[in-house]
């Protein structure tokens, strides 16, 4: 271990001076694990429900992204609803509120869950159930009939512009020339079909994917006769809490007036708020890369934490040309952290050694849902604190 604790290892942006001292704290007792800053998760919270409240928006929290009491607490606090697919995420959003608003979406129920859920639907317990398939609809028709249901549809089919990162074909949904034959299964149950979902699964949605996409429901919607009650575009939200004025006055007029419009976002909520205390375990170099072997494993700390912040690190000898690599210390040849992140270097930047504490930023929530114990590299102890 080394004697000197430096802020160098830590990401150079994107942290609060606040939860920085807290990171350094922890590099220096030598606390490893993932470390959340509630406080900063809180102004997100309060940002994304305050602009969503100027466009008339409303704004879900999925609880898939993190199931963890704290934050889904938080988004209560701030008048989220929640993004639901099971009985489990249904418990979980009602311990963090008894009445927040509650959106159901899933590919499939467990026969187990059905009856329950059916039950709060009738009761108004969930407030939008959007089934997967036209069987899932003649099913939730037939058990809760006269009342209000929707779908999820896909894109397949359609002319999509070039370079939009829109998934197709979709395993979810159905497609959207089927929204006729799915009101016609409502009808014969005395429901109407009011609320139409997509969440396009690429999880990288930009402004134009979703317009896109709310323009096509509408149209689609329209030409089968529906009278739209709401329109859920789903997750995939990676604005800047700064820039989400523009995006959702963009959204809310690619919907009618009088058409609700929901967005359902889950990393959105927890970007920057989240970082990784680990080690350097060793710095071994090849001919063609400086390797950074870090007490980690991909899969047991970093699943679903795309967009991580990295440390800047320097060069092992001046003009070193070798990239740095960052890589677990799980038996897994793919276990490298820059697949989808390049790692920042800079001629007189720190070399880290074997011992130092490490610090990655920006770990998403799904990296504790998806976490597991593989080959021994045990998953991390996670502290949600305020700062
Ligand atoms: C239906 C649905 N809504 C919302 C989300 C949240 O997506 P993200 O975390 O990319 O915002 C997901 C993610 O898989 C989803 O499947």
């Amino acid at each position: 271990m080394t004697d000197v604790i430096t802020a160098a290892l830590l990401p150079p942006d994107r942290l609060s001076p606040a939860f920085r001292d807290v990171l350094l704290d922890r590099c220096a007792s030598g606390s490893y694990g993932l470390v959340a800053d509630l406080t900063t998760l809180d102004d997100r919270y309060a940002a994304g429900a305050a602009a969503a409240q100027r466009h008339g928006i409303r704004l879900l929290c999925a609880v898939k992204a993190s199931t963890h009491p704290e934050v889904l607490a938080g988004a209560a606090r701030a008048g989220l609803g929640f993004d639901v697919a099971n009985a489990f995420e249904v418990a979980a959003a009602r311990e963090a509120s008894p009445s927040a608003f509650l959106s159901l979406t899933s590919p499939g129920l467990p026969f187990g869950e059905r009856a329950a859920l059916y039950e709060a639907f009738r009761r108004g317990e969930i407030d939008r159930w959007h089934c997967d398939s036209l069987a899932q609809l003649e099913e939730l028709a037939r058990e809760c009939p006269g009342s209000p249901v929707g779908v999820r549809v896909n894109l397949d089919g359609l002319e999509i512009p070039e370079g939009m990162p829109l998934w197709r074909p979709s395993r979810f949904g159905i497609r959207l020339d089927q929204l006729p034959l799915a009101r016609d299964i409502a009808a014969g149950y005395g429901c109407s079909l009011r609320w139409v979902h997509a969440h396009n699964g690429s999880e990288e949605n930009d402004l134009a994917s979703y317009v896109f996409t709310a323009s096509a429901i509408v149209s689609a919607a329209s030409a089968a006769g529906l009278k739209l009650a709401s329109v859920d575009l789903g997750g995939g939200l990676l604005s800047e809490p700064a820039d989400l004025d523009p995006f959702f006055s963009a959204v809310r007029a690619a919907v009618p007036a009088g058409v609700e419009v929901i967005l359902e976002p889950g990393r959105f909520w927890m970007t920057d708020c989240m970082a990784l205390v680990t080690q350097v375990l060793d710095v071994k170099e090849t001919a063609s890369q400086v390797v950074l072997l870090l007490d980690l494993g991909l899969m047991s700390h970093l699943q679903w934490a795309d967009h991580i912040r990295i440390p800047v690190l320097g060069t092992l000898v001046p003009g070193d040309t070798r990239p740095w690599r960052i890589c677990g210390r799980s038996c897994f040849e793919e276990d490298w952290l820059d697949e989808w992140e390049p790692i920042p270097v800079a001629e007189g930047g720190p070399l880290p050694r074997p011992g130092d504490p490490f610090v990655l930023g920006n770990i998403t929530g799904y990296a504790i849902e998806l976490a597991c114990d593989f080959n021994g590299v045990h998953r991390p102890a996670a502290s949600f604190l305020r700062t």
